[in-house]
């Protein structure tokens, strides 16, 4: 039996930050954005919404697609690095309730931008276990809520915005989450990091810096880290299922930076043309860009039953993902 992608959605706030409207607020320019990463605009959610918000809208657009109940989930699993909480409640369980999956249990999944290749394959592995037919499995993020607006090496990258993927117990015939590869490298714990606010400093002890209580990033090592990890699991996920790229209709990595693509792009010979890339309207939405780009592929017909996908994530912690799966 398989785990098919029943239905997918995906969802972004309606406001739009240019990077016009940026090099108001920081020393920057669009010339310097578009060039580094290839970004021109991001969503930004409105002051009032948290990342369930978001993420709830994509949930919508998914079970209505999949003409499924929300009653029908077994489980809602989200990944997002900027819970509506911190600690408790979990988003997931926020949008279980707001959504009325009353039969579903729920949890978040903390893997940064790897966060929905990683809830992909858990999802995969609750279906196979038997008990459960269908799992919303989502990437939300209101990145914009832990950006340092005034730190022009980070507030250019990212937006916020949801992916939504639902996954049922398949037929042989239907499509399947062929394989997966879930890694991580904690020893790069410092090169993405929200440094305050958690247990090793709490926000009770002191009044933290502005800069502490925002992501910070070196971007260098996690550009290095990700042209590397993302050639390897290509190769390997490729190598172990006798696949070539050719044999693949999309490959969709991490949205990050459009160079990061074009290098692991070149080191591997293949056509940068194979990766569906959308930051450019998006920046980098964290756990939510490979859904908002596989929706985009979906919406613009350019999908069919029966072909092969690859998504590739990476980032904070560092972790990295792939899953190949059979659309
Ligand atoms: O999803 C999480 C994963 N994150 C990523 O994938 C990010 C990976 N890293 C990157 O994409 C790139 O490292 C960046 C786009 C973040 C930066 O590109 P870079 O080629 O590594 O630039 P840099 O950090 O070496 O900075 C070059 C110069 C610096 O000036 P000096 O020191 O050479 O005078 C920066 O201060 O560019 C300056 N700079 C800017 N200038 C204008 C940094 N940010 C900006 C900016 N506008 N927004």
């Amino acid at each position: 039996m398989g785990v098919k992608i029943l239905s997918i959605g995906a969802w972004a706030p309606e406001k739009i930050l240019t990077n016009d409207d940026l090099s108001k607020m920081v020393d920057t320019s669009d010339e310097w954005i578009v060039s580094k990463t290839g970004i021109k605009t991001r969503h930004i959610a409105d002051e009032n919404s948290a990342t369930s918000d978001i993420a709830i809208e994509a949930a919508k657009i998914a079970l209505e697609r999949g003409n499924l109940k929300a009653e029908e989930l077994d489980m809602i699993i989200v990944a997002t690095t900027t819970p509506d909480f911190q600690g408790f409640p979990s988003t997931a369980c926020v949008v279980q309730g707001k959504i009325g999956a009353v039969n579903a249990g729920a949890f978040d999944l903390v893997a940064a931008c790897s966060g929905l290749a990683y809830a992909i394959e858990v999802a995969k592995g609750l279906i196979n276990n038997g008990k459960m037919k269908n799992i919303l499995v989502m990437g939300a993020e209101k990145l914009s809520s832990i950006v340092n607006w005034e730190d022009r090496n980070t507030c250019c990258l990212f937006g916020d915005g949801a992916g939504a993927i639902i996954l049922s117990k398949g037929t042989d015939s239907e499509g399947d989450i062929i394989d997966s590869i879930i890694k991580a490298d904690g020893t790069g714990e410092d090169a993405l990091k929200v440094k305050v606010g958690g247990s090793r400093h709490p926000l009770t002890n002191t009044l933290p810096e502005k800069a502490d209580i925002c992501l910070s990033m070196d971007g260098q090592a996690v550009y290095n880290f990700a042209v590397r990890v993302n050639t390897e699991m290509l190769t390997e996920i490729l190598e172990r299922n006798n696949l070539k790229a050719e044999d693949v209709k999309w490959i969709i990595p991490h949205q990050a930076n459009y160079r990061i693509i074009k290098a692991a792009a070149k080191r591997l010979k293949i056509d940068e043309e194979k990766f569906y890339m959308n930051l450019a309207d998006y920046g980098n939405t964290s756990s939510a860009s490979i859904g908002l780009a596989l929706n985009e592929i979906y919406e613009k017909g350019l999908i069919s039953r029966g072909d092969y996908i690859i998504t590739m994530g990476f980032g904070g912690g560092l972790t990295y993902a792939a899953n190949l799966i059979k659309y």
